[in-house]
């Protein structure tokens, strides 16, 4: 453990509160979860499902999940060999690692990555190689940033096991395009790789941004690509679709070979999930169909998304519109901010933006390995999962800073 630090959030958050900044840093909604999925929470409390749940998943909210991504995945899923509920998405990252990468092995990661990925590869024993997304410059637009197909498939080598895609991407907001997925399945079958494939941001994906290609992008599910089932690992969270980031409530739906290895390394890590935690959000999947809640949470996202993305405009720090997730990134190269000897111009450009200009924003460099951080010197990221009077309160703030930097 030894390499590694705090995580670029703790560090944030932290001079966050200090400064009593607006905190668009961390991506955890700030507004009161839905009130179906607490009142079923309280009542499986009070009903006493208090005790070990199924390890692989408590009965119900499996079944439930069979419900919702049968459908979406265009089979019929198997409850109960084919789905493992996780604490978070974060212990399915980590259990799917340890479960499928044997030390020496090469796990190839798309930058800017998720930065649990690069750690848990590195306490399975594997070794990360990192693909940078292109992006043209000055884009305005998550789709601008590309997959090099060629860049990645000279990154293959014959020790590669496993490629993790994020899609929606945090934080480039970036829906992969079909294409794209097309080239990463074709390698995996010709190299025999497994695909764990984080779709956390799912439900939050936002129309016609496309706007190049005239046509509103669709986020695609690599495990429906042809042949792409047997080898893919999909990850959810219940945390970002039901505003619950504390409960840490995740699931991976994979087929049975798969599920059960992640399930023999999930035995070992948490045993079970949390069980009342469970029962509540099975019922939010039972009731959410009826209550047109997916499409609801997209449409308030899209809302908050479009605030954001007009002030920052307004003030000159371009955004990069995403096409999903709750992320943007901005070009801050309109800023004139100090940076000491040995630091990142992001780190410092989000340091003062949260000192200074009080709204916490994310450096993304720590998304990238060493050599690539480069690439991200003018950008930040603010997340946008926040209340409209926070969100009102940090475009204010934006607003004052033309005179300050
Ligand atoms: C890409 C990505 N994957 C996984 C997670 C973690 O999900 P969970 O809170 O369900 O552990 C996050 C949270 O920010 C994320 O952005």
């Amino acid at each position: 453990m030894q390499g590694f630090g705090a995580t670029v959030f703790a560090e944030f958050t932290a001079l966050a509160n200090e400064h009593k900044a607006v905190n668009l840093g961390q991506g955890f909604p700030n507004f009161p979860a839905p009130e179906f999925i607490k009142a079923a929470a309280q009542q499986a409390i009070a009903a006493d499902l208090n005790q070990y749940a199924r390890g692989a998943g408590h009965p119900r909210l499996v079944n439930a999940l069979a419900r919702v991504y049968g459908p979406l995945f265009g089979r019929t899923l198997d409850p109960l060999h084919e789905i493992v509920v996780t604490v978070g998405a974060t212990e399915g990252i980590f259990a799917t690692i340890q479960a499928l990468v044997n030390p020496g092995d090469e796990v190839i990661l798309i930058e800017p990555f998720y930065d649990s990925y690069p750690a848990s590869i590195i306490m399975a024993g594997g070794t990360p190689v990192y693909v940078p997304l292109r992006a043209a410059d000055g884009a305005t637009g998550a789709a601008q940033w590309r997959l090099d197909e060629a860049e990645l498939a000279a990154a293959v080598t014959e020790r590669t096991r496993l490629l993790i895609l994020n899609t929606p991407m945090n934080p480039v907001g970036k829906l992969f395009t079909q294409a794209e997925l097309e080239a990463i399945a074709d390698l995996a079958h010709r190299h025999n790789l497994l695909v764990l494939s984080d779709e956390v941001y799912e439900w939050m994906t936002y129309p016609a941004a496309d706007e190049a290609a005239g046509r509103a992008l669709t986020h695609v599910r690599i495990a429906t690509l042809p042949g792409m089932w047997e080898r893919t690992i999909t990850l959810g969270s219940a945390g970002k679709t039901f505003s619950v980031t504390g409960w840490k409530i995740g699931w991976a739906i994979a087929p049975p070979h798969l599920a059960h290895a992640v399930l023999m390394a999930h035995q070992w890590i948490p045993f079970a999930v949390a069980t009342p935690l469970q029962e509540a959000v099975a019922i939010a999947l039972e009731q959410a169909e009826e209550r047109d809640y997916f499409h609801e949470l997209s449409a308030m996202y899209l809302g908050k998304r479009d605030k954001l993305i007009t002030a920052l405009d307004g003030v000159g720090l371009t955004p990069v519109t995403p096409d999903g997730s709750y992320f943007v990134l901005f070009d801050t190269s309109s800023l004139t901010v100090p940076v000491t000897e040995g630091q990142r111009r992001d780190v410092a450009v989000c340091r003062w933006l949260t000192t200074e200009a009080g709204v916490a924003a994310i450096p993304p460099s720590p998304f990238y390995s060493g050599p690539h951080q480069h690439l991200t010197d003018n950008l930040a990221r603010f997340c946008f999962c926040k209340t409209d009077e926070m969100l009102d309160e940090a475009v204010r703030r934006l607003q004052a800073i033309a005179g300050l930097s």
